[in-house]
């Protein structure tokens, strides 16, 4: 879209979509910090905890009885369960986005799974009325649907409906979502906000309720005009959709482009075909790396067990420390939302990827020596602080919503699929594995990370292109030349092996 303005319905509808971004985060955040008290419910709700408080009713403390019934193995089990069925829930449907959003459209799309979230959030936020941990886990399961989805259909509507020249600042805005609801969640998830155990179901049931705004609002967005063009064949409804994005403007260009995109005649592709397909594979290929550079970086290591880290570097107050993380973390995507589109995708995710190996590396030094130097900790603290920067200016943003930008309406919803798919996938393998990789490598766990940063950095640098300020067809044009020169170069190749066999 060229018109380059920012009016207030595009603004409206970039603010509503992202409401779907910040529930995403505030649902990755927010089972952390109560652990002990909704454990401790658990407990009871299990006939576990009255049996132990009798046991240790004659001397022991209160804090002892919730520790007690958070290591009993069926609260272990079904907390385990709380935390995993989320990523489960996201990983299956994350493969239904493209179905989803091309069905009755992006806005229908984003409107008809609301009803999982505000379902999800009546029963977390409802679980004394029956069983606690049913009740929970039922929720996250729903929620986890919930999210798989909507973190393909937000990335996927505000690429569309963006105007290319800050298509990358819209399109981080869905990243500045997220990150704000990992932070809200954090905040009022201290035990004497919400994370107590009075109020801890109103603080799960709080996942569901930014679902509730959307719902009023996204019948005011306009719906994708590349949806209604190029799949619908809509021109009027899509001149009109352009008009209320953009404000009074000649739209001639923007249909031109449209038109030339549906002249290809590129039909909806399936997941399968655009596995299977050649003209693709490399389009993919990068896709599908700069999602699991996003997840193998280790990021998720330090937000699922950042106060576990903190306090084997050393630091004093892990629980604020990693409220820090938060903040940290929010700051530095405004700051890529204002680099993106004059920086360059590729430079942001090179400058992170780098710093981040770096950083990884001095979070093994500083564990391995702390015991030697008391400074060390402040070492592997700033460390940590700063692979959270890194992660943030480019890594944490960019994978969401280069996927649109690298892929035409034809296989664009299966690609977000796929890729979507790959992020949750490898968010849960590390989500579940990065304790028991920590008992092995021990100190030097994060050398695991700097090692696979390394390999995306040069992966990065060599086939990933530039794709800040082209228009879609352009984008598809890097990668065709790539393609013809490589055949030019494969057919010439073959020619001189005739000739030299000759
Ligand atoms: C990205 C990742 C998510 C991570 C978050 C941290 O959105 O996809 O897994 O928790 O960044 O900011």
């Amino acid at each position: 879209m060229d018109s380059g303005k920012m009016t207030c319905t595009l603004a409206l509808a970039v603010f509503t979509a992202t409401l779907g971004s910040l529930q995403y985060g505030y649902s990755l955040g927010v089972i952390n910090a109560p652990q002990k008290v909704i454990e401790k419910n658990y407990g009871h709700s299990l006939g576990v905890w009255s049996e132990r408080s009798a046991v240790l009713s004659e001397n022991g403390t209160e804090e002892e009885e919730f520790s007690e019934a958070g290591q009993h193995p069926a609260v272990v089990m079904y907390w385990s369960l709380s935390v995993a069925i989320f990523a489960i829930g996201g990983m299956l449907s994350s493969f239904l986005v493209g179905f989803v959003g091309d069905l009755r459209g992006r806005v229908k799309g984003m409107l008809m799974v609301n009803v999982l979230a505000i379902a999800a959030g009546l029963l977390m936020g409802l679980c004394r009325l029956w069983k606690p941990h049913i009740m929970v886990i039922s929720g996250r399961a729903v929620m986890g649907i919930y999210c798989g989805l909507t973190s393909g259909l937000v990335p996927m509507y505000i690429g569309e409906i963006a105007p290319k020249a800050y298509r990358g600042a819209l399109g981080t805005l869905h990243q500045l979502a997220i990150v704000s609801g990992i932070l809200i969640s954090q905040v009022i998830g201290l035990d004497f906000v919400l994370g107590n155990d009075d109020m801890w179901p109103l603080l799960l049931g709080l996942s569901g309720a930014p679902a509730i705004l959307q719902t009023f609002l996204l019948p005011l967005c306009p719906e994708s005009p590349r949806y209604l063009y190029i799949l619908l064949g809509k021109e009027e409804e899509a001149r009109t959709s352009l008009s209320r994005l953009n404000g009074p403007y000649d739209a001639t260009s923007d249909l031109e482009e449209m038109k030339r995109e549906k002249e290809d005649k590129e039909p909806r592709m399936s997941i399968l075909t655009l596995i299977l397909s050649s003209k693709y594979r490399r389009q993919l290929l990068v896709a599908l790396m700069m999602h699991l550079s996003q997840q193998l970086s280790g990021i998720n290591a330090i937000f699922y067990y950042s106060t576990d880290i903190f306090t084997r570097a050393g630091v004093s107050q892990p629980a604020y420390a990693t409220i820090g993380v938060g903040v940290i973390n929010t700051v530095f995507t405004l700051v890529s939302v204002a680099l993106v589109d004059k920086t360059g995708r590729r430079t942001l995710i090179l400058a992170g990827l780098g710093g981040m190996c770096c950083c990884a590396i001095a979070m093994t030094v500083g564990l391995k020596l702390q015991n030697d130097y008391s400074w060390m900790s402040y070492v592997s603290m700033s460390a940590i602080f700063l692979f959270v920067s890194f992660f943030e200016i480019g890594p944490g943003p960019i994978p969401w919503f280069i996927v649109a930008e690298l892929f035409s309406q034809g296989p664009r919803p299966a690609a977000i699929a796929l890729a979507g798919c790959c992020n949750w996938t490898s968010n849960f393998i590390i989500g579940m594995t990065f304790q028991y990789i920590q008992a092995l490598l021990d100190c030097y766990v994060f050398i695991l990370f700097a090692a696979l940063l390394f390999c995306f950095t040069m992966f990065t640098y060599f086939l990933v292109p530039e794709t800040k300020g082209k228009t879609f067809d352009e984008i598809a044009a890097l990668f065709q030349k790539g393609r013809k020169q490589r055949l030019k170069d494969n057919t010439e190749l073959e020619q001189l092996k005739t000739s030299t066999d000759a």
